[in-house]
């Protein structure tokens, strides 16, 4: 027997800018002239950002000599699929887009995570940049490199890390945005400051309002302070193995909800619900302070998150965490609050308990 070893230990600085602020989807195509992070750039978009914004940023990028293709998918989650990624990478090889070449994903977090896997994935990996026009690719899904597209019944089921060279938020994009998006959005705000900075949770207290009318400063602010609180956990822990879990607050819950719900809640709304079941666990078990609850759900209740009674089967949405990915060995894990802004990963909780905080939050949950 002869025994070969391959020797191969990768260290990479995969650092990356967000840069943040009313106005920057007008300053793409100069900063990238100026400070490049390939040769050209293929935009990726949606049809619904293409006619609002990913047209004219083509457009700026074809002025400058800059671009390398363009392609655009139906809107919604239904194009984060395997058919779709095979007709984006067909229509990026068709358009001779090669490895000095990098994706440019203008859109939601579908064309984020759809583009993020393409370009991971496309001649074994071409870097790729963001241009977030949502609230939640803002604050959430184009930070920290995780992508993926669908599998039947089977969400992000197969994906890559794959982090982005640059992120550009225009908080002026949000303008157009649909209100149930933006309330998506909106849960995914609350939650940073609910896990890990009260001092945040304090900013959201009073300036709701402002964030509510997207006024360039406070959302500037908010969408800064998030990507920093998310960079800070991913910068710990980039693939999940521990500490990223608490990005997942109320996420267990949440899916369920979304999973079995009839209501046409959106992402953020569900997590909203999981948020608040939650915190009604943490009180009930004294892990809570009854004031922190108070204050926890206050600050949902200022965005108007989660306010209205479910009529769902609180047995089925029990059953529907089963499978979380979270979970291991069958038994669930949760993220729960202890303080405002502090929260820990549980193994031990009391069923019993979580499904009676689970049907009073549903029956009367602000
Ligand atoms: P989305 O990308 O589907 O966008 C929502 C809708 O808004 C779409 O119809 C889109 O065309 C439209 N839209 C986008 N920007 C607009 C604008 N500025 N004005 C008007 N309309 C606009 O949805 P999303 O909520 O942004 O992202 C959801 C996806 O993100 C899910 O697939 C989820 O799994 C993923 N996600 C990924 C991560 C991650 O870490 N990678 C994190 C959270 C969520
Ligand atoms: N949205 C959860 C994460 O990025 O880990």
């Amino acid at each position: 027997m002869e025994e070969v070893r391959v020797c191969l230990r990768r260290e990479e600085d995969l650092s990356y800018d967000i840069r943040v602020g009313p106005g920057q989807l007008d300053r793409v195509a100069d900063d990238l002239a100026a400070r490049p992070v390939a040769a050209r750039y293929l935009v990726l978009t949606d049809a619904t950002v293409g006619e609002l914004y990913a047209g004219e940023l083509r457009r700026q990028l074809v002025e400058r000599g800059l671009c390398a293709g363009y392609v655009e998918v139906r809107p919604g989650e239904e194009s984060k699929s395997l058919a779709v990624l095979e007709r984006v990478l067909s229509q990026m090889l068709a358009q001779r887009v090669d490895r000095g070449d990098c994706l440019l994903a203008v859109g939601g977090g579908v064309v984020g995570d759809l583009g993020g896997f393409a370009a991971g994935c496309y001649m074994r990996g071409i870097p790729f940049a963001q241009v977030p026009t949502t609230l939640l690719s803002q604050v959430d899904s184009s930070v920290g490199g995780k992508t993926a597209v669908n599998l039947p019944g089977a969400k992000n089921a197969c994906g890559l890390f794959h982090q982005p060279a640059r992120v550009y938020a225009d908080v002026r994009a949000l303008a157009t945005l649909p209100e149930f998006e933006l309330r998506s959005g909106l849960a995914e705000v609350v939650k940073y400051a609910l896990i890990a900075d009260e001092g945040f949770a304090a900013y959201l207290e009073e300036n709701a309002r402002s964030l509510l009318a997207l006024e360039d400063e406070a959302a500037t602010r908010t969408v800064a302070a998030c990507c920093s609180l998310k960079a800070g956990v991913v910068e710990r822990d980039e693939r999940e193995s521990g500490p990223r879990m608490i990005l997942n607050y109320g996420h267990t819950i949440g899916h369920a909800l979304e999973d079995i719900s009839s209501y046409g809640l959106s992402h953020g709304e569900a997590v909203a619900y999981g948020m608040r079941c939650m915190s009604r666990l943490a009180g009930m078990t004294g892990m809570l302070s009854p004031s922190d609850q108070a204050r926890h759900d206050r600050l949902l209740n200022a965005f108007g998150l989660a306010t209205r009674p479910l009529d769902l089967d609180v047995d089925r949405v029990l059953a529907a965490t089963a499978t979380d990915k979270k979970a291991r060995g069958g038994v669930l894990r949760l993220v729960v609050p202890t303080a405002l802004g502090r929260v820990e990963v549980r193994d031990d909780v009391d069923r019993h308990l979580l499904r009676r905080a689970v049907a009073e939050t549903l029956a009367d949950p602000a």
